[in-house]
């Protein structure tokens, strides 16, 4: 069995044999034959707990609806209704739930709690979004950029905004498949050195530019994220929109990158802020095959976790 916890603590073998079993069963749905030694329903018999200690649209159905497309059945779990919001610990948990389920999913606040999850389930356990990364969401993207435009490898990649989660998930991925990233954002909010580090080590030319109009010269992919995380204070909001206002993905800033510079968000957006609906909704942007694609990437990781 495998845990998912993160891309740069997964195979780069394995990560590319994660996509390319999500574009095959991309296929397979979309009606291209099935050969004979597809077995549709891997999951069957299968149990998966789906833990949410934070909101979450695409990931709770993207998840939820890939475990039984596979065959298997789901819990979805609210950490707060759990003994776990109440004082039980992460280890006693995963011991337990390990005893009724074969898969554990947690979106969760702190890495330690997924770390900790991990080390005591006897189960494969999958990250759902930390504070510090959000591994599914950037196999759902680097799937997406492929679908459209071919390898990633050696295309410039640029983050605006906020060095959070997702961006530290982007960095893992430049390192792990080869690509360039640049970072375009307030200094205070800078990507931890940390996983430019990882990025740089593996190869990828990882640029720090205050100024975005240069930032995005020559990218192949222009990238953003809300302005204020679920695991930022609240109180901080008007001093992050006063930073990341200059850093807005808008059409001037999209027509400075290549001409068929692809435009993707995680979602959910807030149109407007971090983008506008112009680019949002323009002919750049594929931010709905992108969340479609966290459907057939999680069903890949999925099945990675359980060597089905
Ligand atoms: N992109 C993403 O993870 O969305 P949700 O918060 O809706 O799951
Ligand atoms: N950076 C965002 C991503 C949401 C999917 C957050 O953590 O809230």
């Amino acid at each position: 069995m495998n845990h998912f916890l993160d891309i740069h603590k997964t195979d780069k073998a394995d990560l590319r044999a994660i996509i390319d079993g999500a574009r095959d069963m991309k296929d397979r749905r979309n009606g291209r034959p099935k050969a004979a030694t597809d077995d549709e329903t891997p999951l069957k018999d299968h149990m998966v707990a789906l833990i949410f200690e934070k909101p979450s649209t695409r990931t709770r159905v993207s998840f939820d609806v890939g475990v039984r497309q596979l065959g298997g059945q789901t819990m979805v779990l609210s950490g707060a209704d759990m003994q776990l919001g109440h004082g039980e610990t992460i280890a006693d948990t995963a011991r337990v739930l390990s005893r009724y389920v074969d898969l554990i999913m947690i979106r969760t606040f702190d890495e330690s709690v997924l770390e900790e999850m991990a080390e005591y389930a006897s189960v494969p356990v999958i990250n759902g979004l930390t504070d510090r990364s959000h591994p599914c969401q950037i196999m759902a993207d680097v799937m997406t950029f492929e679908e459209h435009r071919g390898p990633i490898k050696g295309k410039k990649v640029v983050w605006c905004g906020d060095g959070n989660n997702v961006c530290a998930s982007f960095l893992h991925a430049a390192g792990q498949f080869g690509f360039d990233l640049t970072f375009t954002g307030p200094v205070q909010l800078d990507p931890e050195m940390e996983f430019v580090g990882f990025a740089r080590g593996e190869g990828s030319k990882v640029l720090i530019e205050r100024d975005p109009f240069k930032a995005v010269e020559g990218a192949d992919l222009v990238l953003a994220d809300t302005w204020v995380s679920m695991h930022d204070a609240q109180s901080a909001r008007e001093r992050r929109h006063n930073m990341l206002r200059p850093y807005q993905v808008n059409r001037e800033l999209m027509d400075a990158a290549k001409p068929d510079a692809l435009f993707m968000h995680c979602l959910p957006a807030h149109r407007g802020e971090e983008v506008t609906s112009e680019v949002m909704d323009g002919p750049n942007s594929v931010i709905w095959d992108e969340a479609e694609n966290r459907l057939h990437a999680q069903k890949a990781i999925m099945r990675w976790c359980l060597n089905k």
